[in-house]
Parts: structure tokens; C-alpha cells; sequence
């Protein structure tokens, strides 16, 4: 592994002399280097549909939402979505058109094990899964496939999901059928897909499904476990699978960029530092430093606080020593997905904060910038810059030698083929990226868009869209049909450099997100 990471490292290098020799400058020039994996990215539950269909088991998130019909803003949930599991062929075509190498998709764990459990294999999900890797294939596609994207099976789930430690041994297990079943032809894999969203929001809050609320505590042990649950999947690949597989096999984590409301305020520079660790660090730390295990911050934060509430242990579990050792170096890449920056100030406390909670214990404030561009979620901001300073963090808290994949970047907006703030939004923040790689040094291998097309977005049901396809919800036919910004990547992609001037733009709509900084 080291090796291989070392060749693709030099890759990299010998690209950037490549182009500091041709004196280059300027985001516009830079050309993403041979070997560069453009792809496109999806997961089951937001695009499969066919909930009940061939024995599929029940998923946590059809269970919460057929029992909480309201809690979409159009009461919609994912029981057709895009209707992939039959539409698949359609999928692998305009994955094709746009040229791209790469697609990630997930598998859904309570499709391929009705039950959870692996004495019971889904035949039809077998052949499903099977079909659409093969086709991948033929296309000249190469999967990218996620064990974990949110969809827990319902028994599981019942039995508390990732804070029951026991979910470790059957994690392993679905991975270890997944591994046999489709070893042979899917190279890469992603273990878990954002655990820090999965866990504060669906054990910590009730933004997303299992809507737990179990703040403070409830969070702490869906990481916990969720990490430990990646180090076994990740070992069992590594031991009984790799020597005759060969693939590689990482984790997908998430963060927004922390920028410090006043630059010139260390209270905010340090909350904004103090954010990452939280977010990200609790997560990247136990598996990409040299010393593994949680961040001492965090440590010291997690303890200190719960010790202060009256607590007899830290809130935040402890690894023993050999979980320590099991977790460090447990993943080939870095998956990082990214979309949106946030503005951070210190405070004790916030009324919208409960106590316990990630909130309380981080102590940070979350702001955007209302000059941000704001074209959908609620949560969502444009802010470029934000992209490569976020690469650069991530690079200089873990060292160079990790190759970094971009699993997820997109733009979220309230719909329309016309889509020209994606347009810009792909064009600005691969730009970013771009500088990350040739100014920085920073070492990118992949990037993949975020989405093939417009699909369930979880809290948002359909009302919000980060389609590079726009797919018709009003048809049976869910029919697929391409925005400009998929004209635009597919342009990327056959040019490996970016044309800000592409895709014209009609002087009324002619907002941009380019933003200094
Ligand atoms: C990240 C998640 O992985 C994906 O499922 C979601 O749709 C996007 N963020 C956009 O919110």
C-alpha cells in the first residue's frame, strides 16, 4: 500500500514539474493530470426507488419515513426516487455520456441482506447489484462502491444502529458477503459514507433519520462504533480479500470549511480551529495521524465537560490500545466530501443548544455570510475558496502521502435544466481545487460530482436538486435529461482543464461565484 501510494504520489509530482516547467499560471490554465479520476456520484436509498420490491428489506429511513410522512417539506420519501433499480441502464448511459471513468454508488445493506443479517442473501439483489457493476463495466465504467450510505437495516436499527457495539461483528459480516460477491470485479470501496452527518444529526438531533435526539451521548457512540466498524471492514478486506483482490478500500468523511468570522479575532480563529477538530479531526485523527486514536482536544473537551455535568465517564467512549493500533492507517485514501463554509465564533453557549451535545462541547457559532450566494438548502452557501483551504488542513494535520478523493462536491439550488450557479459553482471550485494541487502541493488523485442527477435529498425530499441530470418526478418514466452543467463537466472531463467561458451566459442571469478572499 505504501508503495502505491508513494508510485501514484510521483504521478502527481512529476505532472506539477510537468507544469511548472510550461509556466503556467492562473487557475484556467492548470490541466488536471493523466490519470486524474473524474467520476460521478450516487447512493441507494437516493435513487434506487423500488423499496419493497424482490424481498428488499426494510432500510431505517423507509421505516422513519413511511412512520413520519411530514417530515419532508413535500411529505415525499424514496420509495420510487429515481427508480434506478429499474432504470439502471439509463443511469450507466449518461454516466457514459458525460466521460467519465468513475461512478460511485452505494449499495443498500437491507436489499442485499433483507434482514441485516448475512444467513439470508438476496438473490435478486445479488443479481441487481451484479448487473449494474457489469454493465459498468462493458461501459468502460469503473465502480466505486460504498458499503454505508445511511441505510441501516430497520432490525438493526431497532437494536440502537451504531451506538450497539455488537453492530461492529455484523458490519463486518455485510462486508464480507459484499467482498466475495463483488471482489472480483469492484476495485474500490468506501466503508462509510459522512459518519459525522450520520451521527450528529440522526443519534445527536432529529434532522435526519433515526431522529434519535440523543444529544451528547447518542452521537458519541455512533462515531465510536462507526469508526471501529470501518477498521474491521477495512481489515477483513485488507487480510482475507486484498492479497487476491488487489483493491483499495478507504472512508468517505465530510466537512465544511471553518472560516473565522473576524480574521483578526484569535477567540474566532480558534473556535473555527476547534470546529474542525470536532467535525473532522474525531474522525481523521484515530485513522490518518501518526498517532492515531481520538484528538487530544477533543479528549480533553469530551472528558472535562462530561466530568463537570456529573458524569462518571467521559461521555465520549475510549478506544482500548489495540482499537488504537486497528484504527490507524486503516484506510488507502482519504474520501472527503465537501460542499459549504461556514463562519465561526466562539460562544458558551447558544439557546439553540442543548446540554449535553456536540454543540455545547464544540462551543462554536455557525454563521454564513449573507453576500454568499444561496441558491437552495438552507444550509448551503457558495464559497470557493473555502475548498482549498479545507484540502490544505486536511494536508497539513495529515501529511502529504495520503492521496485525497474528492467522493462528493455539488451544488445545491431549487431546480431547472438552465443551471448556470452549478455551472459556476463546478468551475470555481475545481479551480480551487486545481490551485490545492499545483500551488499547494496537496495530493489530489480523484474528484467526483456530486450528483449524476437530481434524486431524494434526505431533509429536503425533492424540493432541492443537485442533479447534473434533471430527472423528471412528474413521469413514470423518470426521464433523465441533461442540465448545462453536465455539458460543462463533460467538457471538464474531455478537456481535463476548465473553459470559465464555455457555457455562455445570458446577461440577465450573468451572477457569478467567483469571490476573492
Ligand atoms: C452528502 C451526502 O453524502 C449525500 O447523500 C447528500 O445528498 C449530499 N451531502 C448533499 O446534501
Amino acid at each position: 500500500m505504501a508503495s502505491s501510494r508513494k508510485v501514484v504520489l510521483r504521478a502527481v509530482l512529476a505532472s506539477l514539474s510537468v507544469l511548472s516547467a510550461r509556466g503556467e499560471s492562473g487557475p484556467g490554465n492548470y490541466t488536471f493530470p493523466d490519470g486524474f479520476m473524474f467520476g460521478v456520484a450516487t447512493a441507494a436509498y437516493q435513487i434506487e426507488g423500488a423499496w419493497n420490491e424482490d424481498g428488499k428489506g426494510e432500510s431505517m429511513w423507509d421505516t422513519f419515513l413511511h412512520s413520519h410522512p411530514y417530515y419532508t417539506p413535500d411529505h415525499s420519501n424514496g420509495d420510487v426516487a429515481a427508480d434506478s433499480y429499474h432504470k439502471y441502464m439509463d443511469d450507466i448511459a449518461i454516466v457514459k455520456e458525460l466521460g467519465v471513468e468513475y461512478y460511485r454508488l452505494s449499495i443498500s445493506w437491507p436489499r442485499l441482506l433483507p434482514n441485516g443479517t448475512d444467513n439470508n442473501i438476496s438473490k435478486s439483489a445479488v443479481r441487481y447489484y451484479r448487473k449494474v457493476i457489469k454493465e459498468l463495466i462493458n461501459a468502460n465504467i469503473i465502480p466505486v462502491v460504498t458499503l454505508f450510505h445511511w441505510d441501516m437495516p430497520t432490525p438493526f436499527m431497532d437494536l440502537g444502529g451504531w451506538a450497539n457495539p455488537q453492530i461492529v461483528n455484523y458490519f463486518r459480516d455485510y462486508a464480507r458477503v459484499a467482498f466475495n460477491l463483488f471482489g472480483d470485479v469492484v476495485k474500490i470501496w468506501t466503508t462509510m459514507n459522512e459518519p459525522h452527518q450520520h451521527c450528529y444529526n440522526g443519534y445527536g438531533g432529529d434532522y435526519f433519520a433515526p431522529a434519535i435526539k440523543s444529544h451528547g451521548v447518542g452521537e458519541y457512540l455512533c462515531i465510536h462504533y462507526m469508526l471501529l466498524a470501518h477498521a474491521a471492514a477495512y481489515h477483513l478486506y485488507d487480510e482475507e480479500f486484498r492479497p487476491t483482490q488487489k483493491g483499495k478500500i478507504g472512508i468517505t468523511l465530510d466537512a465544511f470549511w471553518a472560516k473565522p468570522k473576524n480574521s483578526s479575532n484569535p477567540d474566532d480563529i480558534e473556535a473555527a480551529e476547534r470546529y474542525l477538530q470536532m467535525h473532522l479531526g474525531t474522525f481523521a485523527h484515530p485513522i490518518f495521524s501518526k498517532q492515531g486514536d481520538y484528538p487530544e482536544f477533543v479528549r480533553n473537551r469530551v472528558d472535562t465537560l462530561s466530568l463537570h455535568q456529573g458524569y462518571t465517564r467521559s461521555r465520549l467512549p475510549y478506544f482500548t490500545p489495540e482499537e488504537v493500533i486497528s484504527l490507524r492507517g486503516s484506510s488507502d485514501f482519504f474520501g472527503l466530501n465537501h460542499y459549504t463554509t461556514f463562519l465561526m465564533s466562539s460562544s458558551n453557549s447558544e439557546e439553540s443548544w442543548a446540554v449535553p451535545s456536540m454543540d455545547y462541547d464544540t462551543g462554536v457559532k455557525l454563521d454564513q455570510d449573507p453576500k454568499w450566494l444561496k441558491p437552495g438548502s438552507d444550509w448551503f452557501s457558495v464559497y470557493p475558496p473555502g475548498f482549498r483551504k479545507l484540502i490544505n488542513w486536511i494536508t497539513n494535520k495529515y501529511g502529504k502521502e495520503i492521496p485525497i478523493i474528492i467522493t462528493e462536491n455539488g451544488l445545491s439550488d431549487f431546480g431547472g435544466i438552465n443551471d448556470y450557479a452549478r455551472v459556476d459553482y463546478y468551475n470555481e471550485y475545481l479551480a480551487q481545487m486545481l490551485q490545492a494541487m499545483y500551488v499547494d502541493g496537496c495530493n489530489i488523485q480523484g474528484y467526483f460530482a456530486w450528483t449524476l442527477m437530481d434524486d431524494f435529498e434526505w431533509k429536503d425530499g425533492y424540493t432541492s436538486k443537485f442533479g447534473l441530470y434533471h430527472v423528471d418526478f412528474n413521469s413514470t418514466k423518470r426521464t433523465r435529461t441533461p442540465k448545462l452543467s453536465a455539458i460543462n463537466y463533460r467538457e471538464i472531463v474531455r478537456t481535463k482543464k476548465i473553459n470559465f467561458d464555455f457555457i455562455e451566459k445570458p446577461s440577465s442571469s450573468a451572477q457569478s461565484n467567483r469571490i476573492k478572499d
